[in-house]
């Protein structure tokens, strides 16, 4: 089971738990507001520990101090445990993230129930609901685990299963409760995208991800439909087609749709998600070192998925369209031959110069449809190239895009929620490297500025409509840990800044 919170207004030293998590910024010798209750409550204690050296403010610096029930006179939590903040000045609500994702995982195997202030909750700058809500976000987040094959694991052993958020002043008490609200939603629904990424591919197929979609269209009220490969073929997505012809396993082209302003359709975002459930490389086979983690590549549909459900929780004004081109991409007899040529659903020829750079061929026929249906903005989100993860390393998506106003509202969306995104550009010299002898364009332009050139292929397909591409293979899976992100493999990026964006779109 999952991790519960529970927003509750009272006195800290009064709570029964586990532990109690405060908080210390650098440079503090003296605690205030709840670290300072706590303080004084335990006769001065962390006053002490501050003086000695072991307790101190710095990032990362945090210490467990066991305060078994009626050793302190009234104090009632069994531990304390002081998280440093860092500097005052320059702590926002990525770092409240963090400090809530490594305090929940400092008590792992010792605390089943915890309580936990709001940190950065009495800072000026920073908002009551805003600070509630990354809480919240940082502990889900930070929490999850896909142990779900770990029979014999003891992980389930001393699990933080309750977290209070509690907060003294009852002016800032229905604050602390609609951020706290807001933040489960986000962080179950991002760890709902991990799920789905994670899951191995022998598992999630083309099938049970749309099974997936589905569920979260019937929990919402959206509508649904799912097309078949012959249907697909029907309406003139070849370029789809061919990646789905490789595999035995049935295609499922999947559209959700959110209806947040019924009187007028043209108010509409369109988000669509690679969901490539595995990529073996087609026949240009990948080495089977490049293989293992290609179960993932479902990602940026996975994000998709998750956003669709803060979408379908907020119920913002506009309305959100999710589409999911599903596929794998085998080798199969049926396979698509490098060198091919397909016409793509808005009549361009392209020639396959490389099967591997399946994604965009999927891609292109989904912004086909997006637009033969109406669509205003485009927003695509992929584990497109290898190349994303060379040029940014791993704090950082690839952004593109064809629209000036679209890309700063994906920027600022991404500032929100904490995600790492960076824009490279669209030049003229890259985009050269597409050209095709015998089509209009190739899908692959080789080696050199490999995220740019995916990123001008899938420009032919969006045309004039706004669009922004963000190329999540540098993001979407990690090892070792970042920020809020405690554990190896996925990371649901990114869910929110997607939930966000149509957030800021609606009228
Ligand atoms: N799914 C991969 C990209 C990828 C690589 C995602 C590593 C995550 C981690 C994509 O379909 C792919 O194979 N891209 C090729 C493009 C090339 C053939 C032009 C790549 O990046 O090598
Ligand atoms: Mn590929
Ligand atoms: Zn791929």
């Amino acid at each position: 089971m999952g991790l519960t919170l529970h927003t509750m207004r009272g006195d800290l030293t009064q709570i029964a738990s586990d532990a109690a998590i405060v908080n210390l910024f650098d440079g503090v010798k003296r605690p205030g507001g709840a670290t300072g209750q706590v303080d004084r409550a335990l006769g001065g204690l962390i006053g002490d520990l501050i003086e000695d050296g072991e307790v101190t403010g710095k990032r990362g610096n945090n210490v467990l101090i066991h305060t078994p029930t009626g050793r302190y006179g009234e104090f009632v939590p069994k531990r304390v445990l002081v998280m440093g903040l860092g500097k005052a000045g320059d702590f926002g609500y990525d770092d409240i993230r963090e400090v809530s994702a490594v305090a929940v995982n400092r008590l792992k195997g010792i605390a089943t129930t915890a309580t936990t202030i709001v940190h950065g909750g009495g800072i000026g700058g920073l908002d009551t609901a805003k600070a509630s809500q990354a809480v919240a976000e940082g502990a889900l987040v930070g929490s999850y685990s896909f142990n779900k094959y770990k029979k014999t694991s003891n992980d389930s052993d001393n699990r933080l299963g309750l977290l209070n958020i509690v907060e003294f002043d009852d002016a800032k008490i229905p604050e602390v409760r609609s951020g706290v609200a807001n933040g489960i939603a986000a962080g179950e629904a991002q760890n709902f995208a991990r799920d789905l990424v994670n899951e191995p591919a022998n598992v999630l197929s083309p099938e049970v991800m749309a099974e997936a979609a589905r569920e979260v269209a019937h929990e919402h009220g959206f509508g649904f439909e799912v097309m078949d490969l012959a249907e697909c073929r029907s309406m003139g997505m070849n370029a789809y087609v061919g990646v789905a012809q490789g595999s035995h396993r049935p295609a499922q082209f999947v559209h959700l749709t959110y209806e947040g302003d019924p009187s007028d359709a043209s108010n509409n975002v369109w988000l669509i998600g690679k969901s490539i459930t595995f990529d073996s490389g087609g026949l240009s086979l990948k080495p089977s070192r490049g293989m293992v983690t290609m179960k993932g590549d479902m990602g940026g549909g996975a994000a998709v998925l998750g956003a669709m459900k803060i979408v379908g929780a907020a119920k913002p004004r506009i309305n959100v369209h999710a589409v999911l081109p599903m596929t794998e991409n085998m080798p199969g007899g049926g396979a698509q031959r490098p060198g091919d040529v397909v016409k793509a659903m808005n009549g361009k020829y392209i020639e396959v110069d490389n099967t591997d750079a399946e994604g965009r061929l999927t891609l292109a026929d989904a912004l086909g449809y997006a637009r033969e249906n109406g669509a205003a903005r485009i927003i695509d989100v992929a584990t497109l190239t290898g190349a994303a993860r060379v040029a940014l390393g791993t704090g950082n998506a690839a952004l593109f895009g064809n629209d000036d106003a679209l890309m700063k509202s994906v920027l600022e969306a991404a500032e929100t929620s904490g995600d790492g995104m960076w824009q490279l550009p669209l030049d003229e010299t890259s985009k050269r490297l597409n050209r095709s002898d015998i089509a209009d364009v190739k899908n692959s332009g080789g080696a050199p500025a490999g995220s740019i050139t995916a990123a001008h292929f899938i420009s032919e397909f969006a045309e004039d409509t706004p669009w922004v591409h963000i190329d999540i293979a540098s993001v979407s899976m990690i090892t070792g840990s970042r920020g809020m992100f405690r554990t190896n493999g996925a990371t649901g990026a990114p869910t929110r800044t997607l939930a966000h964006l149509a957030a800021s779109l609606a009228r």
